[in-house]
This record gives structure tokens, C-alpha cells and sequence, in this order.
């Protein structure tokens, strides 16, 4: 009998937004799927590429960047090089032989508790549609 997939999704929160609006969702009791493990940042742009390549190396079935909404960075414009490199990243993801829809950025302030959860419910439905992550699978990691 097959288990039921239960995805691994790692969450690069900046600081400033996406995490405060994790708090926020958490603190007003909205569903949050399970399968995100949250890593705070101090701004989206201090996620490096190869943090994201290990993470799908390693086994995550998704990798989710959120930061401030765009003009909104606390470090005037983290926001913008996280965009530019999303997109260089998007291919490198394709490259490891995954779906670049594995990868996924968002925008989302610390009064979006909502929204985070929106979108981490949202997210955590593509994975599963998608199944595990097939170098997982390789590696047995
Ligand atoms: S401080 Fe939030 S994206 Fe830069």
C-alpha cells in the first residue's frame, strides 16, 4: 500500500516580513500545513543560490523565498536582488533535472498573516500534486 506523500517544504522568511507574517498567522490560529520547515533571514537577499541547490539536494520537495513586498525592503533593495537572481535560480532548479515550479518566491508583509497562510496552503497542494522530489528519491537522503 502506498504512503501517504507528505511534502518537505523549506521556507526562507525575511525577517522584517514574511516571518512577522508567519507569526501572525500562527498567532491568529490560521492552518498552516505542517510540512513547512521556516528558516528566518534577515532579508530575501541574503538567500544564496547554493543554500536553495542544497535543500532540493538534500531532499526538499519545494523551497519557498518570502520577503517584503516590492519597495518595502528594509534594506532599500534586498527585495530587487532576490527577484533578479529568482529568476537565474528558476533554471539552475531545472538543471538539477526538477520542475522550476518546485521553487517558488513570494512577497508577503508582516499584516498578511492571512496571505502567508494562503500561500503556504497553496503551495503545499502543488508539491503534493507534484510528488516527492525525484533526487530524493536517488540519493536516499
Ligand atoms: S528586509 Fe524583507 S526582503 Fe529585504
Amino acid at each position: 500500500m502506498a504512503e501517504k506523500f507528505e511534502p518537505r517544504i523549506v521556507g526562507f522568511l525575511c525577517n522584517w516580513c514574511s516571518y512577522a507574517g508567519a507569526d501572525l498567522a500562527g498567532s491568529s490560529k490560521l492552518k498552516v500545513p505542517s510540512s513547512l520547515i521556516p528558516i528566518r533571514v534577515m532579508c530575501s537577499s541574503r538567500v544564496d543560490p547554493v543554500i536553495v541547490e542544497t535543500a532540493f539536494l538534500r531532499g526538499a520537495d519545494g523551497v519557498i523565498v518570502a520577503g517584503c513586498h516590492p519597495g518595502d525592503c528594509h534594506y532599500d533593495e534586498g527585495n530587487y536582488y532576490a527577484r533578479r537572481r529568482f529568476a537565474v535560480l528558476k533554471k539552475v532548479v531545472e538543471t538539477l533535472g526538477l520542475e522550476s515550479d518546485r521553487l517558488r518566491l513570494s512577497w508577503i508583509s508582516a499584516s498578511e498573516g492571512q496571505r502567508f497562510a494562503d500561500v503556504i496552503n497553496e503551495f503545499n497542494e502543488k508539491i503534493k500534486k507534484m510528488g516527492p522530489n525525484p533526487i530524493r528519491k536517488k540519493t536516499s537522503l
